[in-house]
């Protein structure tokens, strides 16, 4: 593979140039996710790497999409894939250096695109200096105020200082060699920092403008709703803590103070020119709740993840796109829409599942509470829905987050041995503790297929550090490229009709059209976009066809509407 270099790029378009300073870029794009380990790898070493995603800048550029995020790629030891950073201000060696960080900065900024950087303030890796210090200093200790260190319960200070549980699953509280216990909301390695200490803010904000000065655009925040927290003297018991409403004052989760960090950093942001930008991973109770991350005195954006967890149903998705835009208009922010990340079974998977209460779960928990992997996933329908779901989120008004691979179409992987897997969400828990995280989530993070054939799918020379099913080659990007009917080729007309097609954030719905099954709403221009969620077809509305996730019935000859809409379908039309 060979590395690219900025003359080399070719612009997206012409008016690529006068996007550098427009300071509302975010509000309606379409971010790319990253996973930097999985994406290509330049070195051969088996893992993903920066000049790896610099030498596939062009595929980005045709994709169509306005930014890349990339998921973690600073040093580590991937306990928890990356989100254990042991230094927020280099790169980790198997995936490259600060100049390869620059040269992929400067790729895709010729090219066109912005670049989002994952930050994760709510816990360092084990290794970071600062844990290391703490350790090593003692109980009382300046070091150990960065974090959260407890004595134990019981005689000898042998038990935890409270019996809450990791999300990964096991102990949130680890003994040390001196017998204090610190906190960890997610594996051992990832101990909370504690941000009642001002160095704690300080450094990041220098980290803010380490990156900012870099060239970055923006910030995607991990774990955005976690940072204040408020213990007490007194620790509540697990199930206390799980009994209090998140309304702003439960000690850990979404209290009304982390909303003081982040107008720190919004000063940040509003030192660079256009503004720096974020958005906020925030699992929080309501709409309300995540609008104050979104506000624009604070991050400025939330993620957004009702469609992600709603069922393929027209009535849910209509009232989630309401509730949402009305709730954007409010704040000032735009929407974000979401389907597939680094930490759900993708959609593909997820739409096949055999119809259950509550599907789909987050991280994964219908995946195997469907009954595994392989039993009961209709992979055709799921793909089908998928499609439809996508072109339909790709006609909303805010931006669209996606995740590498979905524009292939691809599926959870479910083909990887236990002693394979990489997740702590997989390797913290046992089959009988499982219920909740599945298999972890190591299938959609298994490496992209470029090719349909090689090593390793065109990933790279050296294989790749998860194993890759043979089904990948026909979901390879080779396999999809300029075959009209493949997914990628949707995803690639889509994003670029997109571009030309969005204006105002709003859309209106067509109650005419609209009925139980079918969703359809037109936004300016004369834009609209006709979803069909049942299983039958509909007569297809009036207009040009622009593109459509499934082929449409009925003949284009036909006078007076013939053609159809099928079941599981979106099209776009422009009236
Ligand atoms: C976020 C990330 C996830 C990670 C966790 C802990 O939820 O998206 O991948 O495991 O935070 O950092």
């Amino acid at each position: 593979m060979t590395s690219q270099s900025a003359a080399d790029i070719r612009p997206l378009d012409e008016s690529a140039e006068l996007l550098v300073d427009d300071p509302t870029w975010w509000r309606q794009a379409a971010v790319y996710q990253i996973y930097p380990r999985s994406f290509a790898d330049a070195s051969g070493d088996g893992i993903g790497d920066l000049r790896g995603i610099t030498s596939r800048v062009p595929y980005l550029r045709d994709l169509g999409v306005d930014a890349v995020w990339l998921s973690p790629f600073y040093p580590s030891a991937l306990a928890d894939g990356g989100y254990d950073v042991d230094d927020y201000r280099d790169v980790d060696p198997r995936i490259g250096t600060l100049e390869d960080f620059d040269e992929l900065s400067s790729v895709l900024h010729a090219a066109g695109l912005r670049l989002i950087v994952d930050l994760v303030p709510n816990h360092t890796g084990s290794g970071h200096a600062w844990f290391q210090e703490a350790l090593a200093a003692g109980r009382g200790s300046r070091a150990r105020e960065r974090y959260i260190f407890r004595e134990g319960r019981g005689e000898h200070g042998e038990l935890p200082p409270a019996d809450w549980e990791s999300i990964f699953g096991g102990p949130a509280w680890t003994r040390v060699e001196d017998g204090q216990w610190y906190l960890h909301l997610f594996a051992t390695e990832q101990p909370d920092l504690n941000w009642a200490d001002r160095e704690v803010h300080e450094d990041f904000l220098t980290t803010l403008r380490f990156w900012s000065d870099r060239g970055v655009d923006g910030f995607r925040v991990d774990v955005a709703h976690a940072l204040a927290k408020d213990l007490g003297e007194e620790l509540p018991s697990a199930a206390e803590l799980q009994a209090m409403p998140q309304d702003g004052r439960h000690p850990l989760w979404d209290r009304d103070e982390v909303h003081e960090i982040y107008a720190e950093w919004r000063r940040v942001f509003e030192e660079y020119s256009p503004p720096r930008t974020a958005v906020a991973e925030a699992w929080v109770g309501s709409a309300e709740r995540r609008a104050r991350y979104a506000s624009p005195q604070g991050l400025g954006q939330a993620f957004n993840f009702d469609l992600l967890e709603a069922d393929f149903d027209a009535a849910d998705y209509r009232r989630i796109v309401t509730e949402n835009l009305a709730q954007s208009a409010q704040t000032g922010s735009s929407s974000t829409w979401v389907f597939s990340n680094h930490d759900v079974v993708r959609h593909a998977t997820r739409y096949g599942l055999p119809p259950r209460a509550g599907r789909p779960g987050k991280q994964g928990a219908d995946w195997v509470a469907a009954g595994g992997p392989d039993e009961g996933i209709d992979r055709e329908l799921g793909l089908r829905r998928a499609r439809a779901a996508t072109l339909f989120e790709l006609a909303l008004p805010g931006s669209a987050y996606l995740y590498q691979g979905e524009e292939l179409g691809l599926h959870e992987v479910a083909e990887i041995p236990d002693d394979q897997r990489q997740d702590p969400a997989f390797l913290r828990t046992t089959p009988e503790t499982r219920s909740d995280d599945g298999l972890g989530r190591d299938g959609c993070r298994v490496p992209l297929p470029w090719a349909r054939g090689g090593a390793s799918f065109g990933f790279g020379e050296g294989g790749s550090h998860l194993p890759q099913p043979s089904w990948f080659a026909d979901f390879s990007v080779e396999a999809e490229s300029d075959d009209p009917t493949s997914t990628l080729e949707m995803y690639r007309r889509a994003l670029h009709l997109r571009r030309e097609l969005h204006g105002a954030e709003t859309l209106t719905w067509d109650d005419a059209l609209s009925d139980g099954e079918v969703l359809v709403f037109e936004r300016t221009g004369g834009w609209v976009c006709a979803t069909n969620f049942g299983d039958e077809e509909v007569p297809l509305p009036a207009g040009e066809v622009l593109v459509a996730s499934g082929e449409l019935g009925g003949s284009e000859d036909a006078a007076g509407g013939a053609r159809v809409l099928p079941g599981a379908t979106t099209v776009w039309l422009r009236r």
